[in-house]
């Protein structure tokens, strides 16, 4: 297996089933593992407390998965009458249908392997704090999980319509990067956002990077970073706005955006929404 960036995955992709899942097998875990689970826990539920909307925040207290490593089978009993999700266990990355077909069963695919210490900062492929962590929380509410399974079932769609590039984008700024406007505050919805203890306070504090409000087809041609904090963050103001927004059959979108040219993730167009203009032009000369 081979990520998006062409290196070598570091999960066992061996002996798991058709649909990629694996047993979790949680009394595998070490001590050390938990140890590191649980100071990577404690530092970010800091930073959650201040930076989080509050959907996030509500469900993360309730979980309180602080001890150490969660049993997904615990989870699920939780996310089950919450929402109807499951979380699976999976070696890693997985190919993008097999991703999409499991959303759009709603069971979210959750990477059984955690960081190394040396990765607590930072971490190129996700590992179960961030899937665990900056994932399962948001499952727990009604509409975003409703948003989740739609955008597999869209999945599906798209590949058969070589549109993954553009779908894929989506997600990348609504799901693991989106900001929601929240009692007149920006605060982060997005996994890759509340699970990474410095873009958390960058995405909002920063005058750096753009925030722009929402815009379906602007963010599906627009190019995204995925070796530093984002240029750009778009905004939605409630989930229902984002729910209704990609309720619409994306065929003809795909057809319309096809063969344009794409956007850098910096560009700020004329017609975007801004809520703040990125302040530093100069760190994104490359
Ligand atoms: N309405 C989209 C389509 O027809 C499906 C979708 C929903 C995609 C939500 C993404 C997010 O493709
Ligand atoms: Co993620």
């Amino acid at each position: 297996m081979t990520g998006e960036t062409g290196h070598k995955l570091r999960g066992d992709y061996s002996g798991m089933h058709a649909d990629y899942t694996v047993e979790q097998e949680w009394d595998r875990y070490s001590a050390e593992e938990h140890v590191l689970w649980r100071r990577l826990y404690a530092r970010q539920a800091g930073l959650v407390e201040k930076y989080a909307c509050p959907e996030f925040k509500e469900t993360l207290a309730r979980l309180d998965f602080h001890t150490g490593i969660p049993r997904f089978a615990v989870v699920n009993r939780m996310l089950e009458s919450a929402t109807r999700w499951q979380l699976v266990a999976v070696p890693g990355l997985v190919p993008d249908l097999v991703f999409f077909e499991h959303l759009a069963n709603r069971r979210f695919p959750v990477t059984v392997w955690l960081r190394e210490p040396e990765e607590f900062d930072y971490i190129v492929e996700p590992d179960i704090f961030h899937d665990f962590f900056g994932h399962v929380p948001m499952l727990f509410n009604p509409v975003f999980a409703d948003y989740m399974q739609a955008y597999g079932r869209g999945g599906i769609k798209a590949h058969e319509l070589g549109a993954i590039e553009m779908l894929a984008r989506l997600y990348w700024y609504t799901v693991e990067f989106g900001l929601i406007e929240s009692q007149g505050r920006l605060c982060p919805y997005g996994a890759g956002i509340l699970s990474s203890g410095g873009e958390i306070s960058y995405c909002v504090d920063s005058p750096d990077p753009n925030r722009i409000g929402f815009d379906l087809l602007r963010i599906m041609q627009t190019r995204y970073k995925i070796d530093t904090f984002q240029e750009t963050y778009f905004v939605i103001r409630g989930f229902d706005e984002l729910f209704r927004a990609t309720e619409p059959d994306f065929t003809p979108f795909y057809a319309q955006l096809r063969g344009r040219e794409a956007h850098a993730p910096s560009t700020v167009l004329a017609s975007d929404r801004v809520h703040h203009r990125g302040a530093n032009p100069i760190r994104r000369a490359s």
